[in-house]
């Protein structure tokens, strides 16, 4: 199957986006805690240790999501019921869940158009691996933001939409920001429209904790390399191996949080931004939230967002939820 890109770099797209990264670093590094965002894990080897995070067996959410798309696939065709349909996927993954939703629709003799999103040119490339040629699916990958994504699929096509946002992605935004992003979906949506978006559930501290924190020291690579880099791109001069990865549940907040912890009093310099950052010993920097949640909290999550719960997919354990709703305007 072909993807085709719909590019909307512009040609200083790389010098905006560093200014950006450097601008953030010197926001979270001035903080207090000190603060780095959880979307910059995702340069190349961030995004191909988080793949290697995906497989891994302390990591239970992309299996568990896996078997529960596996399951209900054919249902999740037949409760949409169109013969046309928009798939259009916010975040490329690694196109495994996304062909067996397809293969659901493509079963019941729909015709789908595929338009997986994702910023990372590098990300749909490897999306592009593992999606399968099919006369009856069209693939259009598009390099680009979210919602400037989604509203190059509207100038396309007036088929009903299916907006797939798996993964638990929705996890790593806080309460606030997690209804500010869905509000702003329901924005780009048609009524009747649907989304079916992941959710990772609250369950034994043990089990979250191995997941954040796995056997094989892929998280604690993943989190370190924020800091290889800040090194690279922003010119500074962090020692690795001088912090300390740290996951930990928040009863509280109910979210895994991860950190990074100065294992000594130390001084790093950047040089994009001309400053030196001073570290007391076990000073921490937070990187990630990744919130968990009960069906209650999904419900109340939809209901503020203008969409209606269609159903809740589950599996046998109750770890993980994709929750299929459909716009109400
Ligand atoms: C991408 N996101 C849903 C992952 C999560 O579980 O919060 C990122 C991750 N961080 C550490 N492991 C996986």
């Amino acid at each position: 199957m072909k993807i085709s890109k719909i590019d909307y770099k512009s040609d200083n797209i790389d010098a905006i986006n560093k200014e950006q990264f450097a601008i953030d670093v010197l926001t979270g590094l001035s903080a207090s805690p000190k603060t780095l965002q959880a979307k910059y894990f995702y340069d190349d080897t961030g995004s191909k240790i988080f793949q290697q995070i995906t497989q891994h067996e302390d990591y239970y959410p992309t299996r568990t999501e896996f078997e529960i798309l596996n399951t209900i696939k054919h249902e999740l065709a037949e409760l949409i019921g169109e013969q046309e349909i928009d798939i259009i996927e916010l975040g490329a993954g690694d196109g495994h869940k996304s062909q067996l939703i397809i293969d659901g629709f493509v079963d019941h003799n729909c015709k789908v158009n595929y338009y997986p999103i994702d910023i990372s040119e590098e990300a749909m490339l490897m999306l592009e691996d593992n999606i399968c040629d099919h006369p009856n699916v069209e693939c259009h990958g598009i390099v680009a933001e979210y919602f400037e994504g989604l509203r190059l699929v509207r100038e396309k096509s007036t088929n009903k939409q299916l907006v797939l946002f798996l993964g638990s992605n929705i996890g790593n935004f806080d309460r606030v920001q997690n209804q500010g992003f869905l509000r702003r979906l329901w924005m780009s949506m048609n009524a009747g429209d649907y989304a079916l978006v992941g959710f990772d559930l609250k369950k034994d501290v043990d089990i979250l904790t191995r997941a954040y924190n796995d056997s094989s020291g892929l998280t604690k690579d993943f989190n370190l390399n924020l800091l290889t880099r800040i090194n690279n791109e922003l010119g500074a001069n962090f020692v690795v191996d001088n912090f300390q990865h740290f996951g930990i549940y928040s009863p509280l907040l109910g979210a895994m949080e991860s950190y990074v912890i100065a294992s000594k009093p130390q001084n790093v310099y950047i040089s994009a931004l001309k400053r030196q950052f001073h570290f007391d010993a076990f000073e921490p920097i937070h990187l990630e939230y990744s919130f968990k949640f009960l069906k209650t909290d999904i419900d109340f999550i939809s209901q503020h967002t203008g969409f209606e719960v269609i159903k809740h997919f589950s599996d046998p354990r109750d770890y993980f939820i994709d929750s299929l709703w459909q716009v109400n305007k």
